[in-house]
């Protein structure tokens, strides 16, 4: 039995489930993964190539040429994609656009789950996603689920993206994060749902540090 810990962090898009995942790793010395990096870096992959996303064995096929890897800097998510960085790229409104669906097909998630799987098995890890706790990580140690207002979510996500965005309105974001949350919790494949043993971690009125630490006093009674 390994005895490496995996914190499993799911929830909604735009929930702050990266910056809490992010801070509790950097604290604890964990390794930091973002998943959804993993299948944004996919669907930019498929947007350069216009994979049809219905042709079974184009996407297969694409799946074979994808390479990625993740490069850790001070915490931050560093992915390249067949060794050409695209962290800046991948969060760009066309690849928002794209993603949830490219997230559906069941042959890219079980790629990315089991790339996922991997980098788990032998070190101490927080991982985000939406699928962690129940699918790629069921034995996790510790499960959050994290939610907040939607409207709130919004703002936050508007915040981060108008320095590089400045078209973008509001109400674009709105839109795009219901349209997500709707397609991550309705598809067939692994859809969005609390692990029946996750904590619930709704964040619309607490801080980045007290979210931390409601983390941290899950975790470090773990650690010997
Ligand atoms: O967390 P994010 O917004 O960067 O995720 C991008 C998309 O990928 C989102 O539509 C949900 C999907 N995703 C998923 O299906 N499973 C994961 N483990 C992580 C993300």
């Amino acid at each position: 039995m390994s005895s490496n810990i995996v914190v499993a962090i799911d929830g909604y898009s735009s929930c702050g489930k990266s910056t809490l995942a992010k801070a509790l790793a950097k604290k604890l010395h964990f390794i930091y993964v973002d998943s959804g990096a993993m299948y944004r870096a996919v669907a930019l992959y498929f947007i350069r190539n216009n994979v049809d996303l219905n042709n079974h064995d184009q996407v297969v096929k694409a799946l074979e040429h994808i390479h990625l890897n993740f490069h850790s800097r001070d915490y931050q998510t560093h992915i390249t994609l067949n060794d050409e960085e695209v962290s800046a790229e991948i969060r760009q409104m066309p690849v928002s656009d794209k993603v949830s669906a490219v997230a559906a097909i069941r042959e890219v998630r079980q790629e990315m789950v089991r790339q996922q799987q991997r980098m788990g098995k032998s070190k101490n890890i927080v991982m985000d996603g939406r699928d962690i706790g129940t699918v790629v990580f069921p034995n996790a140690q510790v499960k959050l689920f994290m939610t907040a207002d939607p409207k709130i979510r919004a703002e936050r996500r508007y915040k981060e993206l108008l320095p590089t965005n400045p078209d973008m309105t509001l109400e674009d974001v709105f839109e795009n994060l219901a349209h997500r949350d709707y397609a991550d919790t309705t598809r067939e494949e692994s859809p969005l749902t609390r692990a029946d043993d996750a904590i619930i971690l709704d964040n619309t009125d607490l801080t980045p540090e007290e979210q931390l630490q409601f983390a941290l006093d899950l975790v470090k009674p773990l650690i010997v």
